[in-house]
């Protein structure tokens, strides 16, 4: 069989960076993308192939999509995010910290999904999202971290848009809950090591059939409510 490709979009740390490593370590051939030049070195040494790409920039996004262009991808990931003010309450958001959190976690995907959906539908792959469980609006129990949250519950509605797209074609698209997991993100203090995120992830995508095609998941391959 010929090697499989595995795309993932926010790989310079944390889940991102674990998943390109397991799939490089399992014998994939994986791109994985930076948005800092200097965060390149350490994949490429694992053997993948680095692309820069912030998906802020919608120039380097449509250049990336010429290259996706004559790609065939069994797996591609959006996995780019950022989390913005960690407030309690309803606070008010900037409007920098709205754009920042809106940007990175949502424009970038309406970016990046046109792109990377013809790709998976290519080769009949997978193709997710990273959202999280803080973006159902049903099990909420809390109102921390609103603005995530509103930018998870957004992508998560691109990823019911994306699935009735490239669904069509052969892909199947999900939404993913990686857990709340020890990254810079999710902090000392979180349940899961990345490795074991990462690799519930990569087993809960291979498990997959077309049934599956725009549904939720957490990383474990349990069904999320919207
Ligand atoms: N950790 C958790 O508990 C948890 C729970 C639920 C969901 N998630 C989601 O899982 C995903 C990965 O999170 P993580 O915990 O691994 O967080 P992380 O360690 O903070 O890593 C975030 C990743 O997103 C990239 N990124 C952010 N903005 C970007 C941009 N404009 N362009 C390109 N890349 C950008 C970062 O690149 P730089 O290094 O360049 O900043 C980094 O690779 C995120 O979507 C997050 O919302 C995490």
């Amino acid at each position: 069989m010929s090697m499989q490709t595995a795309l993932i979009i926010g790989a310079s740390r944390g889940i991102g960076f674990e998943l390109a490593r397991q799939y490089r370590a399992d014998g994939w051939r994986v791109i994985a993308s930076v948005r800092k030049p200097q965060d390149g070195a350490q994949l490429e040494s694992l053997g993948c192939e680095v692309v820069q790409l912030d998906v802020n920039d919608a120039a380097q996004c449509a250049a990336f999509g010429k290259k996706l262009a004559t790609e065939k991808l069994a797996i591609g990931m959006i996995n780019a995010g950022v989390y913005g003010p960690r407030t309690d309450g309803l606070e008010p958001p900037t409007d920098a910290d709205f754009d920042a959190v809106m940007h990175a976690n949502v424009l970038g995907a309406m970016r990046l999904l046109p792109l990377v959906g013809p790709a998976v539908a290519r080769a009949n792959g997978r193709l997710s999202v990273t959202s999280s469980r803080m973006g159902s609006i049903s099990l909420r129990t809390n109102a921390g971290g609103w603005l995530y949250r509103a930018s998870k519950a957004a992508l998560n509605s691109l990823l019911a848009d994306t699935a009735l797209t490239f669904g069509a074609q052969g892909a199947i698209c999900v939404a993913l809950h990686p857990g709340w997991v020890r990254t810079d993100m999710g902090g000392d203090g979180a349940d899961l090591a990345v490795a074991d995120s990462a690799a519930g992830i990569r087993a809960t995508l291979a498990g997959l059939t077309k049934a599956d095609n725009g549904k939720f998941f957490n990383y474990d391959g349990a069904p999320l409510s919207w």
